[in-house]
């Protein structure tokens, strides 16, 4: 695995949109109706066989998986490994980042993190981890995007970060000062 993904579990629940097929016509993935957008999500190979044809669009389920997350595009990739019914309605949703072009309109801020060597050697991993977990934990994912940024010049004063959209630029920033960044601006 590339040095620049993490990887976490999952669950998420919607309405079963359809299969997408491999060039070989075999099913390799879902797309799914969530709260947050249209998501597409992968299947496992041992749950291709037993998902294949049995789901009838509209269907409520809840899928849960590991998702991989690029530190520094930000994309994220989501593999299922079980899928199971869920009631019509339940909203689950714990992925860390989401990742469709219709929830970037509503977004309220961003927060950019540089991930390039100097910036990485001191530490910027760590703050985008911890970003990543103070947003969720708090609920702000959804508002605020997390985007790896390049060099900016600063390098010595590493790990650099700027949030948008006051255009605040922080230096030597740690996971520690996290909470005080997002109560500030947010
Ligand atoms: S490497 Fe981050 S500012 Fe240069």
């Amino acid at each position: 695995m590339g040095k620049h993904i993490e990887k976490t579990n999952f669950t998420l629940s919607g309405r079963f949109l359809t299969y997408i097929l491999s060039k070989g016509c075999n099913v390799k993935g879902i797309r799914l109706a969530t709260a947050q957008g249209e998501q597409y999500i992968k299947l496992s190979k041992s749950l291709r066989p037993a998902c294949s044809d049995i789901l009838q669009p509209g269907t409520w389920i809840q899928v849960q998986g590991c998702q991989k997350v690029n530190t520094k595009t930000g994309k994220i990739k989501l593999k299922a490994k079980a899928i199971m019914p869920a009631l019509p309605g339940s909203a689950v949703n714990n992925i860390a980042q989401p990742s469709h072009e219709r929830v970037e309109d509503v977004q309220k801020g961003k927060i950019r993190i540089c991930q390039k060597s100097s910036c990485r050697k001191r530490g910027s991993k760590q703050v985008l981890s911890a970003l990543n977990s103070a947003l969720q934990s708090s609920g702000q994912d959804k508002d605020i995007q997390l985007q790896a940024m390049g060099c900016i010049g600063k390098c010595k004063a590493g790990p650099n970060l700027v949030v948008l959209p006051d255009k605040a630029r922080y230096t030597k920033v740690k996971p520690k000062n996290i909470t005080q960044i997002l109560r500030q601006h947010f």
